[in-house]
């Protein structure tokens, strides 16, 4: 019998994984932001899961709700890795069929899967079998020449089947000859139609919509279409997104962080973190945007990249920075923040 387990509602907005970009120092950040939002982690390889690397999976609690991006293309090691990845507490797990990298493809996983749909269905099977949480997909809407809409409807007929309730479309189709996977998230053409045109199709599946969506206004735009709307390079670019979409997003009647409080939030959270071990310009590269538009924001920026990777850097490394940009401000007489 098919589990059919609760899809949390943080599936409205969530922040997209990434490699080398949502680590947990990267979760517990955005937690500052936003308490409602969906966190990932990177893509973690099943492989690397099983093998006991489990720094990797440690969080900390303030990051849940999160999902577990795996990735693989061996049914019983995803179902191995799903069970300890299940054990550290997440929230639900996702399979990675979308990912163009050579890495990931000579591995067979990633959006190569979507070459044998039959095997994502069986990967997600044994996911499920072996875990008490929702199992999620992570996918395209084509690849290669499986490009056409019929391909999209047939690809997500075949997870569903599985009674996978939560199906994440990046709205364009990987291109595995010839692209880098940076060329393969601006190149081929979003297509926001065809995401509409799954959902209609399978109005009890929730469709996630992924792929050059930029603002809150624009996340609200999708989310009269679909059931929920992941952010990726947005939030990098201008994390400040992230403050605005428990009250925006998720109604919450909290006032809205001002960047000023994050600042010190984040302050707060640098030192945690320098004496748990960990550089501070681990925390600090994600806020290199957090005053993007605002006037002398260029001097924080600068300051702060110059400054947070130095031998011994701490916590006043954020506080210098801000500083260097408002006292510029007193300076020119532009009190704007
Ligand atoms: C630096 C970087 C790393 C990424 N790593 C992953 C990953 O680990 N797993 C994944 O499914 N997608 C990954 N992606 C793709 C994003 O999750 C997302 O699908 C893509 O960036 C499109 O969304 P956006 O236009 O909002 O950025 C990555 C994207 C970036 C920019």
């Amino acid at each position: 019998m098919q589990k059919q387990f609760e899809l949390s509602g943080a599936m409205r907005f969530s922040v997209a994984p990434m490699v080398d970009v949502t680590d947990s120092v990267f979760r517990r950040l955005a937690r500052l932001f936003s308490k409602k939002s969906m966190l990932y982690t990177e893509m973690i390889a099943a492989d690397a899961v099983i093998h006991g690397k489990n720094y990797l999976l440690e969080f900390h609690d303030e990051e849940l709700p999160c999902v577990l991006q795996l990735g693989g293309s061996d049914p019983k090691k995803l179902a191995a890795a799903a069970k300890i990845g299940a054990g550290f507490g997440y929230t639900e797990i996702n399979l990675n069929a979308g990912c163009p990298s050579d890495k990931v493809q000579s591995g067979n996983f990633g959006a190569v899967l979507m070459k044998t749909p039959d095997l994502i269905a069986d990967c997600v099977k044994a996911m499920q079998d072996a875990v008490s949480v929702p199992v999620t997909v992570k996918t395209r809407i084509g690849v290669d020449e499986d490009d056409s809409v019929d391909f999209t409807l047939k690809l997500v007929e075949t997870i569903a089947a599985t009674g996978c309730r939560h199906v994440i479309l990046h709205a364009r189709k990987a291109w595995l000859n010839g692209l880098s996977p940076k060329e393969n998230r601006t190149i081929p053409p979003l297509d926001y139609e065809r995401v509409y045109l799954v959902k209609s199709a399978f109005p009890n599946l929730r469709i996630t919509i992924n792929g050059g969506i930029t603002t809150i206004d624009a996340v609200k735009d999708q989310l009269k279409r679909v059931d929920g709307v992941m952010l990726g390079r947005a939030i990098i670019d201008n994390p400040f997104i992230l403050s605005k979409v428990d009250s925006e997003i998720f109604g919450s009647i909290e006032p809205m962080p001002s960047r000023e409080e994050l600042l010190y939030k984040a302050v707060d959270l640098a030192a945690k973190i320098k004496a748990e071990g960990i550089p501070v310009h681990h925390l600090m590269r994600h806020l290199l945007g957090l005053f993007n538009s605002c006037p002398g924001a260029r001097l924080y920026r600068r300051y702060l990249s110059e400054h947070m990777t130095q031998l011994g850097a701490g916590p006043d490394v954020l506080i210098k920075a801000y500083k260097s940009m408002t006292d510029a401000r007193k300076q020119e007489g532009n009190y704007g923040n």
